[in-house]
């Protein structure tokens, strides 16, 4: 294995070809055990039944006539068909191959037509797979559990320990916007391709934007956090996009930024100014082992009373995540050989402790206990972008 610490690793054993993965070790490329992204809120319409996948799971999401959400695996128990295929009354689900009705919320069956008055089958003891579900932010997420066991049949879900993550606010009002792109790449090229500020100058150009020739040298300090790491709060780069509009509002100086990562793959980031705020939380979901979604989800109270604030701001995400939509596209291309590939310092550092933080997350896991963080405490990284 390459030296980590090294100013130029090569990446072939962190980010081997999907199938190699596949072949060596099956979860490392998605990381089960925790809540994702699965569709925007306002497309799960009441009474009508979604497909959606994530880590290479079907899933069938609706709402029950409370209009609470629910995700089950899109495969009846009894003989795989397509439960999106069935019937929904907005309580339960019949499968459209041979009638079997399953509780939406908690998957558990409760009628199998073909079964005589004296089968005494106890059907209460089957469940087609169910999933845990939230709304948060103007997405249905859902809980992806560690697998179980090989045998041990379709029993009653168990509720995940954690909360579903959540956009930081910081007023009483404000407005929200969300922005969804799916992506032809592997996760950790998602991710990788999300902290990466090398990129910038040369995907991210527009005439109303930056150019290359805006590239200039920057310093900043990351510590660790749990299960992540922190840009630690600074006055954002004079070339970033929300920098530029904040600094119609508040003194320049005023303006301070924080970006978190946290596994498995979240990007927070925070600005404020004075009473001004903008934070986004944005993910990068699995779907199956080479396609991932990029979701961004952001709340602010900048241009509240501004008419085109909202439209502008969105006008501007949309174009940069369209840009990384596009660049990863080519990326693809080139990946499809499986070609060796580089990490250097300092620009790619923490695309190094993404990398780190999952192989000890794997690790912790296996082995049980305490996760060992990549970083043992502050670090001050400088490039130029
Ligand atoms: S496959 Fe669903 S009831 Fe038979
Ligand atoms: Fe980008």
């Amino acid at each position: 294995m390459p030296d980590p610490h090294g100013p130029c690793d090569t990446l072939t054993f962190l980010m081997a070809a999907p199938d190699t993965l596949k072949r060596e070790a099956p979860d490392s490329l998605m990381l089960t055990g925790f809540w994702y992204r699965a569709l925007p809120s306002e497309k799960v319409r009441n009474g009508e039944l979604h497909k959606a996948m994530l880590l290479e799971i079907p899933l069938v999401i609706g709402r029950d006539r409370n209009r609470k959400a629910f995700a089950l695996r899109d495969a009846c128990p009894h003989r795989g068909m397509p439960l999106s295929c069935g019937r929904f009354d907005g309580e339960q689900l019949e499968c459209s191959y041979h009638g079997w009705k399953f509780d939406a919320s908690s998957g558990q069956c409760r009628l199998i037509p073909s079964l005589t008055a004296d089968q005494n089958l106890k059907i209460d003891r089957i469940y087609a797979g169910s999933f845990a579900c939230e709304e948060r932010d103007s997405f249905v997420w859902v809980f992806i559990p560690d697998p179980s066991p090989a045998g041990a049949g379709f029993t009653r879900r168990d509720e995940p320990q954690s909360a579903v993550p959540l956009v930081p606010t910081f007023s009483e009002k404000f407005k929200t916007a969300y922005l969804s792109s799916a992506m032809p790449s592997t996760v950790d090229h998602g991710i990788i391709g999300l902290m990466d500020p090398a990129h910038g100058p040369f995907v991210h150009q527009a005439w109303w934007w930056r150019s290359q020739h805006s590239i200039h040298e920057k310093q900043k300090n990351f510590e660790p956090i749990p299960n992540g790491f922190r840009m630690s709060a600074h006055t954002p780069s004079s070339n970033s996009a929300p920098y530029k509009l904040l600094r119609l509002y508040a003194d320049a100086d005023s303006i301070t930024t924080t970006i978190d990562f946290v596994l498995p793959n979240l990007r927070l980031e925070t600005i404020r100014a004075g009473k001004y705020w903008f934070s986004s939380l944005t993910t990068v979901t699995p779907i199956t082992r080479d396609h991932c979604r990029i979701d961004v989800v952001a709340c602010w109270n900048i241009f509240r009373l501004v008419p085109f604030g909202p439209s502008l701001l969105k006008f501007v995400f949309a174009k940069f995540v369209e840009q990384d939509r596009r660049t990863m596209e080519l990326q693809t291309e080139g990946l499809k050989h499986n070609p060796h590939l580089m990490l250097i310092d300092d620009a790619d550092r923490p695309a190094k402790w993404y990398f780190g933080l999952k192989a000890a997350h794997l690790e912790a896991k296996r082995a049980g206990g305490e996760m060992k963080h990549p970083m043992s405490g502050p670090v001050t990284l400088n490039w130029r972008s």
